[in-house]
């Protein structure tokens, strides 16, 4: 058996299923081409049949990436099977990925269908999906709490109609890694044909579990795993890219295979990620938290100072996180900030590099010393997001314990300037109710909350806001030197999100 493990990434379409996350589709490119960097296999770019906007992008991507499998998801009806194709057919590497449900449990109450009927569907899709191109994927939706013969005789028929890779899934996060490994090797001694097929798994997080459950299966045979950036997806996630080939990095011994992926981009990557989705890491996190490679403690400080193997398993350069961080300030000039950008892995445009070089000489006006995460909130403010409907051009805010807080702000929407002032209970309420009456659109604020971006009296606050309107749910995050700004950022950013899912009514996670 092959010791390579195909690193399927699905950040983009589970990924995005992740409350809020949705991304444009400027940034979903720009993150495809992050991937492909990384050194990902396969691309799941998205499910053209959900929605307009999906598809665009699924196609988008499709033209521009050119190492890397790009994937598209469908059900198994022939419509969907079309909009997958239509989407990806210019891409160099296509394939069509398709999934029906075969657990008892979603055959009866969700699908309606006999097990013959979803043997029937099966390979209806994959030979049709066959004639489009050579690479298919089949999936079992809950895979994991399917009877597991049922579930061999499917993938078997799967195979026979011409599926490629056959992918397992623990969809609801269920399985317990030795359970989960025992099922990988009974698919692998029950299907006759498997060797014909590469066999995939995507694990769910709900216990926790997802990392685990993914190297179990590794070990007993899976050779593809799906995953996504930070662990990102539906509910509590799906199983981390970072973690998974971390672990298999670190401990070749148990775990003896190898991947494509380039670790010193991992870092650079999440970040990323975390940037254009606004779904935080926690600080926790292995690998990509914030506290990952920080000791507290004076024991272990004094043991990493004299060995840092004492208490750290891996290099934070490994994973491109550079403890030793170059910082830029108001005289650095343009080509330091370009080369800085680019070991962050932003490879801009001289147009986008004109725009964050003035960016760059406001904040270093503000803020003495610029370090990777400042860059990064500009790149993103200043970059990534350039479809934007609303505009926060000017702010002014008075407060204090002796006055009524009052906002006076300048918007524009879409590129029309209107200005206007209220008050509030606190100066943010105050700005948030001049936006709101601006804007014309008075979200729900489900969630508001405020971080320092670095160290040290001048960091940037980093603002996170959730909103809700006609039942959309939407992500904003806005970073400045003053939280005030920052949190009006954050604002407009939630709006432009909202507008953004307004756009695209159907979002996967509510078809799937
Ligand atoms: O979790 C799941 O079962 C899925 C399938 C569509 C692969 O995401
Ligand atoms: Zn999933």
């Amino acid at each position: 058996m092959s010791d390579r493990i195909y690193i399927f990434d699905t950040t983009l379409r589970d990924g995005e299923q992740s409350p809020g996350a949705s991304m444009n589709a400027g940034e979903k490119i720009r993150l495809a081409i992050q991937l492909e960097k990384l050194g990902v296999d396969i691309l799941e770019a998205g499910f053209p049949a959900a929605s307009k906007g999906d598809f665009d992008a699924v196609s988008l991507i499709a033209g521009k990436v050119q190492k890397m499998e790009v994937a598209a998801l469908a059900r198994t009806g022939r419509d969907d099977i079309d909009r997958a194709w239509q989407a990806i057919q210019h891409a160099a590497k296509p394939r069509i990925h398709t999934f029906i449900a075969t657990s008892d449990i979603h055959m009866k109450y969700k699908l309606d269908m006999t097990r013959d009927q979803v043997i029937d569907a099966t390979v209806d899709a994959v030979k049709y999906a066959r004639s489009f191109t050579d690479r298919v994927e089949f999936s079992a939706e809950d895979g994991s709490r399917s009877d597991r013969d049922f579930l061999c005789r499917v993938f078997e028929a799967a195979i026979d109609a011409g599926a490629t890779t056959i992918n397992l899934p623990d969809t609801v996060g269920y399985a317990i890694p030795e359970e989960f490994s025992d099922l990988v090797k009974y698919v692998m001694a029950h299907t006759p044909n498997i060797h014909k097929a590469v066999l995939s798994v995507h694990c769910h997080n709900d216990l926790g579990l997802a990392t685990a459950n993914t190297l179990a299966a590794i070990n007993a045979g899976a050779r593809q795993a799906e995953v996504t950036i930070n662990g990102i997806g539906e509910r509590a996630g799906n199983t981390s890219l970072e973690e998974v080939v971390m672990a298999l990095n670190t401990r070749p011994n148990f775990l003896p295979v190898t991947t494509n992926i380039q670790t010193e981009y991992i870092y650079p990557t999440s970040r990323l990620v975390s940037m254009i989705s606004g779904i935080l890491v926690q600080p926790n996190k292995a690998i990509v938290g914030a506290n990952a490679f920080a000791h507290e403690a004076g024991i272990h400080q004094d043991g990493v100072l004299k060995n840092p193997m004492t208490y750290e398993i891996m290099s934070p350069e490994t994973i491109g996180l550079s403890t030793n961080k170059l910082v830029l300030g108001k005289h650095s000039g343009r080509h330091a900030l370009r080369s800085h950008l680019k070991n962050l892995g932003y490879d801009l445009t001289d147009e986008e590099l004109k725009l964050m070089f003035i960016k760059f000489k406001d904040l270093a006006d503000k803020k003495k010393m610029l370090v990777d995460e400042d860059l990064e909130a500009l790149v993103t403010e200043s970059i990534l997001r350039t479809d934007d409907i609303f505009h926060l051009e000017y702010l002014h805010v008075i407060c204090g314990n002796t006055v009524l807080p009052m906002a006076s702000i300048k918007i524009s929407i879409n590129g029309r300037s209107i200005q206007g002032a209220d008050y509030g209970n606190g100066p943010i309420d105050a700005t948030y109710n001049t936006i709101s009456k601006l804007a014309g659109t008075k979200p729900e604020l489900l969630r508001f909350s405020v971080s320092a971006l670095t160290g040290g009296t001048d960091s940037q606050g980093e603002v996170t806001v959730r909103l809700r309107e006609n039942g959309l749910v939407a992500l904003g995050r806005g970073s400045d030197p003053d939280i005030i700004t920052a949190s009006a950022k954050a604002f407009v950013n939630g709006l432009n999100r909202l507008e953004y899912l307004k756009a695209n009514p159907i979002q996967a996670s509510q078809v799937l």
